[in-house]
């Protein structure tokens, strides 16, 4: 056994690092390793470096259903390469069991990561997450904690079958429900094709806010290459864990942490991969939340050109026809990194020790597939994002142009106000609802302190009266979210929200409001004298709570271009705004 009467003299490393305080560090350590050794582990074990892994699996998170079996092999992979797997649970969100919505919570869950990881002895963390929180919130955690840190994805789900049409959560859900509410399909159809939507475990199947942090976390260097596409339930996902397992050893040994691969450079990578998916608007929100704490601010004017010369490749629905399956067949991230190559910062460092160039190179050359286009041969020519601004959003609004009716991308109506999400709620169904098919529909107080949690409310339906006339898409302008599976020219994020007096809070039914896509531009079509006198007559009150983790939420939200993170998170100093340009 080794003296460890005065573990200071020694570099704090495995189990001699992070010791409680008792005021006598021998001792602290004695009695942390009687105790661990009460679980029955040896010396021996004690001695390697310390891989903890951050745990999400949980009954209320399907996404995540395959946990037990990944962190198996990821144990594998951590003790073939000689390190002490260390497996701990921290928070889990899952999208349809979080109320009111999972985005309340990621801020939660990305504290719990930080400080667990801070809290208990490791060299180096992995990160088992998957559904849509949950990578954001453990990537910002890991940020901040500092420690070397490698993401495990849990990987999609695969696709199911309805009367031989291929169907897939979730962007075939939203289509399948408004086929319901618009009496195209009867209830014994719609309860079958609801057995059909989520036929395994694992994140959904098609490019949603999952699937794009998955590929996000792959172009931001933190998972092993190849690490975005396999398939929850395929042997190459446990593979991926085994090699996830096995790298964390060597990332600890190696003292790679995240300072070191969440640079400037990655971040530009992420972003440009971002909008060459066609990825999830929710995932601009994450990308800022994740650079600001790794001390980056996200430009929205600077993302939205990086977009005009980043065109769509990848041909997943909502923007396209295909499903991860097919993308993880197509040769997953390899094949969309070796297309974009001219456009990425190819010296950026991964988890690999390597750099994304090195490892494009080392997964050879491509094959004939067509879910990921050529360069020159794109599904969409520019970026899947486009950035608006105007009176209406002075901060910034964004839209899923790969995703929008090309007929309403520029588009000038009558504005259909509802007030907050409880209105809608009351209204939208109403038969007497004065509501045309060119009006735009305008959403208030569902942004971040509004709802709050900015819930992904924005793509809510079409008045009824309106879908069982056929109608499939109107423009619909909120201050909330929506989920990357869905699709319509859907304007969200307006900056600032109505719940903090932002211009949306002072719309009127009745006025006037101008999209222009090509133009960037979101206006209302009111003076700046009668928008002030409005504000004057109706003063904002901002929401707030009485105690717990809604007062804390409420007190120290972000707006969404700052990542709806708490402030108190995001380190201080001068920022370097990202992507440069
Ligand atoms: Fe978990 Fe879609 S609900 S990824």
């Amino acid at each position: 056994m080794n003296d460890d009467r005065d573990p200071a003299a020694r570099v704090p490393t495995g189990m001699r690092q992070g010791l409680t305080s008792y005021g006598d560090t021998g001792f602290s350590l004695f009695l942390r390793k009687a105790f661990i050794k009460g679980a029955g582990l040896s010396e021996s074990a004690l001695e390697r470096p310390v891989i903890g892994i951050a745990s999400t699996g949980s009954a209320y998170n399907p996404c995540h259903g395959n946990a037990p079996q990944l962190i198996e092999a990821l144990k594998r992979g951590v003790m073939l390469a000689g390190g002490l797997p260390m497996e701990f649970p921290t928070i889990s969100l899952h999208e349809s069991f979080a109320a009111p919505t999972s985005m309340v919570l990621r801020n939660l869950m990305s504290m719990d990561t930080e400080e667990m990881i801070r809290a208990q002895p490791m060299d180096a963390v992995v990160l088992v997450g998957g559904c849509d929180k949950t990578v954001p919130a453990q990537l910002m955690g890991a940020a901040s904690a500092g420690k070397p840190a490698i993401q495990l994805i849990t990987g999609s789900m695969l696709t199911g079958s309805h009367r031989g049409e291929r169907v897939g959560a979730c962007t075939d859900c939203r289509r399948w429900w408004a086929r319901w509410r618009a009496r195209e399909v009867e209830a014994d159809e719609i309860a079958v094709v609801n057995e059909q939507l989520v036929p395994s475990v694992g994140t959904c199947s098609v490019m949603g806010t999952a699937s794009t942090m998955a590929c996000i976390a792959e172009a931001l260097g933190m998972t092993v290459p190849g690490g975005a596409s396999p398939p929850a339930v395929t042997a190459e996902r446990m593979r991926v864990a085994e090699r996830t397992g096995a790298l964390a050893v060597q990332m600890a040994r190696a003292g790679l942490g995240p300072d070191r691969i969440l640079t400037a450079k990655a971040f530009e990578n992420a972003t440009r991969v971002l909008l060459a998916i066609g990825g999830s608007t929710n995932a601009v929100v994450h990308l800022a939340a994740i650079a600001g704490r790794a001390g980056f601010e996200l430009d929205l004017r600077a993302l939205d050109r990086m977009g005009t010369e980043t065109p769509v490749l990848l041909d997943l629905k909502p923007s396209g026809a295909h499903y991860m399956e097919d993308f993880h067949a197509a040769g997953g991230m390899a094949t969309l990194l070796r297309e974009l190559r001219p456009l990425l910062h190819l010296d950026a460092l991964t988890v690999t020790g390597r750099t994304l160039g090195e490892e494009i190179e080392a997964a050879g050359p491509g094959f004939a597939q067509d879910v990921v286009r050529p360069l020159a041969r794109p599904i969409y020519p520019q970026g899947g994002i486009a950035v608006l601004q105007g009176n209406l959003a002075p901060g910034g609004a964004i839209l899923k142009q790969s995703a929008a009716s090309a007929t309403l991308m520029e588009h000038e109506g009558r504005a259909v106000v509802f007030e907050d999400a409880a209105d809608l709620a009351t209204r939208i169904d109403d038969p007497a609802l004065d509501v045309n098919a060119d009006d735009i529909l305008v959403l208030k107080r569902i942004g971040p302190k509004g709802a709050p949690g900015m819930p992904e409310a924005g793509a809510f339906p079409i008045p009824l009266e309106l879908a069982r006339a056929g109608v499939k898409d109107m423009v619909r302008i909120s201050d909330g979210r929506m989920s990357g599976t869905a699709f319509g020219t859907i304007v969200l994020h307006v900056t600032p929200e109505a719940a903090v007096g932002g211009p949306l809070a002072h719309v009127r039914n009745g006025d006037r409001i101008r999209l222009s896509v090509a133009r960037r531009e979101l206006s209302l079509l009111v003076s700046d004298g009668e928008l002030a006198a409005r504000a004057a007559a109706n003063p904002v009150r901002e929401p707030s709570a009485e105690r717990g983790y809604r007062k804390l939420f409420l007190q120290t939200v972000l707006q969404a271009d700052r990542g709806v993170d708490f402030d108190f998170l995001v380190p201080g100093g001068a920022k370097q705004r990202l992507p440069r340009s």
